[in-house]
């Protein structure tokens, strides 16, 4: 890396080996500003010197405040809403059916930031269980921020962070609080927040987890870094457990022991199944290769606030269930003719201009697809 001297670039390289975090070129400036806040905060004067605390014994302390300063900690709830769709109509009723009385359903949110995600989880479980539930929903959140992990504890949203919580959900899920809407505590006893670094050894609760959500984690992620990551989401997994990445993340070319599942336009990777007599098979699909301008096997575009859109399901994937609750909703007006695309025939929010076609296969409503054919493109990051 041009421009960097010797301690800077093994400063660079600690934080890629033990946080995953990888600094490209473009993100030097950062680095360079990262670097001297934590020596101005420890009242260093070279970099060498701050490089040899980072060799120490306080060294590993030291790397995850430095990291803290070049962390993204981008979340909101209900990010990626086909997710949560897939979850209340298709997988967890699925696992309820699957799974023996008092067995819990178990899942983990990885690299939670402020908590938006792991309370979307336990808000669509008790949107599917019940409250009190009848069957009992227990989320592990984790990430490597002491900061992010000390608001979502607080659980106190507003704003942006709420932007896809329906009023409904606002009146049952929240109460009002100073500075926004607290998430209630039967929501909060759901979840076990715990800091971890995704690159250290798991604990031992990781172990037959059904569901992972990893989403929008491994932006900077080399791909021997992701594809280690995966293989180890791989093993916490149960039999017939499900993997979430963001919208446009794809393990192709990095992990081929997943299976593709499309639910109701979300895609998901299954760990293979033993089980799979007893329900409805959703549709498995082959893995997609990336478009060209894919870099990363594990790609992230910067999305905004409408990761994926309101793309209506797909009703002939779906399983019965499902299609029976939308088929109660009076079905999608809207919903294209084309069996490819997903997205309202006049795309509307979140979509492209209205009227235009969409020739991709994705739901790609939110200007990114992973189909080198469609216009919108997803912005491929991430170090090699
Ligand atoms: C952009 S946020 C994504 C939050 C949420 N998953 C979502 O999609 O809305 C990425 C989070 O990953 C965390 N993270 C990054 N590297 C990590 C690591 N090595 N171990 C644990 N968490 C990490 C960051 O601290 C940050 O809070």
């Amino acid at each position: 890396m041009s421009g960097l001297t010797r301690p800077f670039l093994e400063i660079r390289n600690r934080l890629a080996a033990r946080c995953g975090l990888y600094l490209d070129e473009s993100r030097v400036p950062q680095l360079t500003k990262a670097v001297a806040d934590r020596m101005a905060a420890r009242q260093l004067s070279h970099v060498s010197d701050y490089d040899q605390l980072l060799r120490s014994e306080e060294g590993a302390e030291e790397l995850r405040l430095l990291a803290e300063l070049l962390v993204n900690h981008e979340t909101f709830f209900f990010r990626n809403r086909p997710h949560f769709r897939a979850l209340r109509e298709s997988i967890l009723p699925e696992l309820h059916q699957r799974y023996p009385a008092g067995r819990p359903i178990r899942c983990w949110s990885a690299g939670c930031s402020t908590g938006e995600e792991p309370y979307s989880l336990a808000i669509t479980a008790l949107e599917v269980f019940g409250m009190p539930p009848v069957r009992t929903t227990k989320i592990c959140a984790t990430d490597i921020s002491l900061p992010a992990l000390q608001r979502a504890t607080a659980g106190v949203y507003r704003g942006r962070s709420l932007t896809n919580v329906t009023p409904t959900q606002l009146a049952t899920y929240f109460q009002p609080a100073e500075g926004g809407y607290r998430v209630r505590p039967e929501v909060q006893s759901l979840i076990t927040f715990q800091q971890l670094n995704l690159l250290d050894p798991f604990p031992a609760w990781a172990k037959g987890i059904d569901l992972i959500f990893c989403q929008n984690v491994t932006i900077y992620f080399q791909l021997a870094t992701s594809r280690e990551l995966i293989s180890r989401f791989y093993d916490a997994l149960a039999d017939g457990g499900y993997l979430f990445l963001g919208f446009s993340e794809t393990l192709w070319g990095i992990f081929d022991r997943f299976e593709t599942v499309e639910l109701d336009g979300a895609f998901a990777y299954r760990k293979n199944v033993q089980h799979s007599a007893a329900r409805p098979a959703p549709k498995v699909k082959k893995p997609e290769p990336p478009p060209p301008h894919v870099r990363s096997a594990v790609t992230i575009s910067r999305r905004t606030i409408d990761d994926a859109g309101e793309s209506p399901p797909t009703v002939s994937t779906q399983s019965g269930a499902a299609r029976d609750a939308v088929q109660r909703r009076g079905g999608y007006p809207g919903a294209s003719a084309s069996a490819a695309c997903r997205r309202p025939a006049a795309a509307g929010a979140g979509g492209a201009a209205a009227g235009s076609a969409c020739r991709c296969r994705d739901p790609c409503g939110a200007g990114s697809c992973r189909l080198a054919s469609c216009r919108s493109r997803a912005v491929g990051s991430g170090g090699r």
